[in-house]
């Protein structure tokens, strides 16, 4: 059949499938769907528009609440939204300004809305960095990196010899008893291009599984450890590592977001023993073909690109995430360049899910 034929016959087509006018498959949709609730509006395969439409329906469908909106109008800040559920720049603010606490009252209030927000040409030294991120609580020190100055500040730095390598989907340090709360990261050095970190939206994430095995979570715990970073350490320090930070700790796959009390899908694929999930109500391990059927769906489900959005660090740029409510992935593109990022981490506290607070 050559492209005329073709033509032909789809014009012919089209005129005996919608005699009828306008009334197509969609019009007709369209009808029926307005009374149908949500989660059968969108096809089975859609999972994922369907966890960003619940995200967004449950935050008042609006990217931030009116009241926020009311104070960044007052404090002169302005708004760029990256996604629809997460990923805020915010403008026309100085972090090297004394701020008051109504302003980090507002800066961590965008947070807990947006879950990632952002910010440009800050270029904070590290005292500056260190203190800002005091506002929000007490900082966690991180035991297996190059310090700077200050043992809060960790420092990841990449170049052509050492290219990226946090370019996997993840939340921050779950091989800790109390993983911390967010991290605020400042570049310090950005590629010409690339360099970019990905976040993604964790609440939307479990909105977006399939009913069974949002199910299933329920009473799934993995042990979380250290485990890749022991091999960078002399086997006869390994006792005393032990000793000063408990390896091998439970966590569970749906953690409640104690602030907002929203459910997340919270895992780390590299800390967690993916042969040995189990079940928190009879202590039991998991049968192995069961552990990888729930990591096989749960693997994936981050990277979704409904659920996510990008943001590309100019030299001072800052990303703060809530690690309770996103996991991100710095894609390591650029390389052969240099990109230097030091951040700061918030002390948190112990993971938990609570199946009476909302979904
Ligand atoms: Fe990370």
């Amino acid at each position: 059949m050559n492209n005329n034929e073709y033509n032909r016959n789809a014009m012919d087509l089209l005129g005996k499938l919608y005699s009828g006018g306008r009334s197509s498959e969609v019009d007709t949709a369209d009808n029926i769907n307005a009374d149908l609730p949500l989660e059968q509006r969108f096809r089975p395969y859609s999972l994922s528009g369907l966890g960003v439409a619940l995200e967004y329906q449950r935050m008042g469908m609006r990217p931030v609440s009116a009241d926020l909106e009311e104070k960044a109008a007052r404090f002169g800040y302005e708004f760029e939204h990256l996604a629809v559920t997460l990923g805020t720049v915010i403008h026309n603010i100085d972090l090297k300004d004394d701020l008051t606490d109504e302003q980090i009252s507002f800066i961590r209030q965008t947070l807990l809305e947006r879950k990632v927000i952002f910010f440009h040409d800050q270029n904070l030294s590290e005292d500056q960095q260190v203190e800002f991120g005091k506002r929000f609580g007490t900082l966690d020190a991180f035991p297996f990196g190059p310090p700077g100055e200050n043992p809060y500040l960790f420092y990841i730095h990449h170049n052509e010899n050492r290219p990226g390598s946090e370019n996997n989907w993840h939340t921050d340090v779950t091989w800790m008893e109390n993983p911390s709360l967010g991290s605020i990261a400042q570049v310090d050095v950005a590629p010409p291009i690339g360099g970019s970190t990905l976040f993604s939206d964790s609440h939307a994430a479990y909105l977006g599984l399939p009913a069974d095995l949002k199910e299933r979570l329920q009473h799934v715990h993995g042990i979380n450890d250290y485990r890749v970073f022991m091999r960078k350490y002399p086997e006869e320090l390994h006792d005393e590592i032990k000793q000063k930070v408990p390896f091998g700790v439970s966590h569970p796959l749906l953690r409640t977001h104690p602030e907002t009390g929203k459910t997340a899908l919270y895992v780390h694929l590299g800390f967690v023993r993916q042969d040995a999930l189990f079940d928190i109500r009879t202590g039991e391990t998991l049968p192995i073909e069961e552990c990888r059927d729930i990591i096989r769906q749960i693997n994936l489900q981050h990277m979704r690109e409904e659920y996510v959005c990008r943001f590309t660090y100019g030299t001072g740029s800052i990303a703060f995430w809530d690690n309770r409510a996103v996991q991100h992935y710095a894609a390591s593109d650029y390389w052969p360049h240099e990109r230097v990022l030091r951040r700061v981490t918030i002390s948190g506290d112990r993971p938990y899910y609570d199946p009476s607070q909302s979904p």
